[in-house]
C-alpha cells in the first residue's frame, strides 16, 4: 500500500479522481505541518505551502512533490534534487485563464473599474458626467511583456483585439510569436519599461528575478503608465511601487503580492491600484485541469512511472 498526502482544500476534487486501489490518500490540513516520519511517497501541495529541505526530511519515503501550480517557488528544487525527489508543476492548463485575468486587470486599471464600482456601491453616483472617472484608451499604445513564456505570449496574442502594439523581453527570442502578433523584442527590461504604456509581468520568481522590478525600472515607465502583475509579488520591489503610486506617477493592477495574503502597506488607500486576491488561474476549468495534472503526476511517480510535467 502506498500512502500519499493531498492538501485538504482539494477534497472536493479528490472525490471525483481515480485513485488506484493500492494508493491511500491522507488529507493534509493547511494549518498542519507535514507529519514527522510519515510513510508518504508523494505529496500534492498548494502553492501556499513552503516545502524546503526540513519539510522533505520529515517524509523519508518521499518520491514526488506534485505542486498544484505552474510556479514552484514554494519548493526548494535544489533540496529535492539532492534527495532524488521529483518535483512537478501544472503548466498549460492555466495559461488561458491567467492571460484572461491579466486582461481583466489591464482593462480594469486603464478604465478605473474598481473606482467606478466603489462609487456605485457607496450610493455616491449622482449621474452621468462628461468628466467622471476618465481613464486611458488602449488603442495604439504599447503592451510590454516582461517575460514571454506560455502566459506572456497568450497575453500578447490578445493585444491586437484592443489595438495595442506588443513589445517583449525574455531570455530567448520567440520568432514565431513575433510573426504571429507583430511583437517586437527588446534587449533588456530597461528598454522594455521605456517603451511600455502597460508593463505586464510574466516571469517565474527565481533568484534572478526577485526584486527585478525595482525603483529604477519603475522610473523608466512613462508617467501614467500601468504596471500589471499576475506572476509573483516578489518580482516587484513593493515599497518602491507604493511610493510611485502614492505620488500618482503610475497605476497598477495587482493579483499577487510578496507576502500573501498581506498586501503592501498603503496600497488599500490608493485609488490608482486595482487589487485582486491571486485569482490568475481561478476558473473552474483551469483549477480542475491543475488538479488533474498534479494528481496524474503524483500517481505516475509513486507507481514507478515518469511524470507528465517534471520540473526536477
Ligand atoms: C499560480 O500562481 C500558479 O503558479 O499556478
Amino acid at each position: 500500500m502506498t500512502r500519499v498526502l493531498v492538501s485538504a482544500e482539494l477534497e472536493s476534487f479528490l472525490v471525483h479522481a481515480t485513485v488506484p486501489g493500492d494508493i491511500t490518500v491522507d488529507l493534509l490540513d493547511p494549518a498542519d505541518p507535514i507529519p514527522e516520519g510519515g510513510p508518504h511517497a508523494g505529496i500534492l501541495p498548494l502553492l501556499t505551502r513552503r516545502i524546503g529541505a526540513a519539510e522533505m526530511d520529515r517524509l523519508p519515503e518521499l518520491r514526488v512533490i506534485a505542486n498544484m501550480a505552474v510556479g514552484h517557488d514554494n519548493i526548494d528544487l535544489e533540496a529535492a534534487r539532492a534527495r532524488g525527489i521529483r518535483v512537478t508543476n501544472t503548466p498549460d492548463v492555466l495559461t488561458e485563464a491567467t492571460a484572461e485575468l491579466t486582461w481583466a486587470l489591464i482593462l480594469a486599471t486603464a478604465r478605473r473599474v474598481g473606482e467606478g464600482e466603489r462609487l456605485v456601491r457607496a450610493r455616491r453616483w449622482t449621474g452621468w458626467s462628461p468628466t467622471q472617472l476618465l481613464g486611458t484608451g488602449l488603442g495604439g499604445r504599447t503592451l510590454g511583456l516582461l517575460g514571454a513564456g506560455r502566459i506572456g505570449r497568450e497575453v500578447g496574442r490578445r493585444a491586437g483585439a484592443f489595438g495595442m502594439r506588443v513589445a517583449y523581453w525574455g531570455r530567448s527570442r520567440r520568432l514565431e510569436f513575433e510573426a504571429e502578433c507583430g511583437a517586437r523584442w527588446v534587449p533588456d527590461a530597461a528598454a522594455l519599461a521605456s517603451a511600455a504604456d502597460v508593463l505586464s509581468i510574466h516571469l517565474a520568481s527565481t533568484a534572478g528575478t526577485r526584486g527585478m522590478v525595482d525603483g529604477a525600472l519603475l522610473d523608466r515607465l512613462r508617467p501614467g503608465a500601468i504596471l500589471v502583475n499576475t506572476a509573483r509579488g516578489d518580482i516587484v520591489d513593493e515599497a518602491a511601487l507604493v511610493e510611485r503610486l502614492r505620488a500618482g506617477r503610475l497605476r497598477a493592477g495587482l493579483d499577487v503580492y510578496a507576502r500573501e495574503p498581506a498586501v503592501p502597506e498603503g496600497v488599500l488607500g490608493l485609488d490608482n491600484v486595482v487589487v485582486l486576491p491571486h485569482l490568475g488561474s481561478a476558473t473552474e476549468e483551469a483549477r480542475q485541469g491543475m488538479f488533474d495534472l498534479a494528481w496524474e503526476n503524483l500517481v505516475r511517480v509513486v507507481t514507478g512511472g515518469e511524470p507528465v510535467t517534471a520540473v526536477v
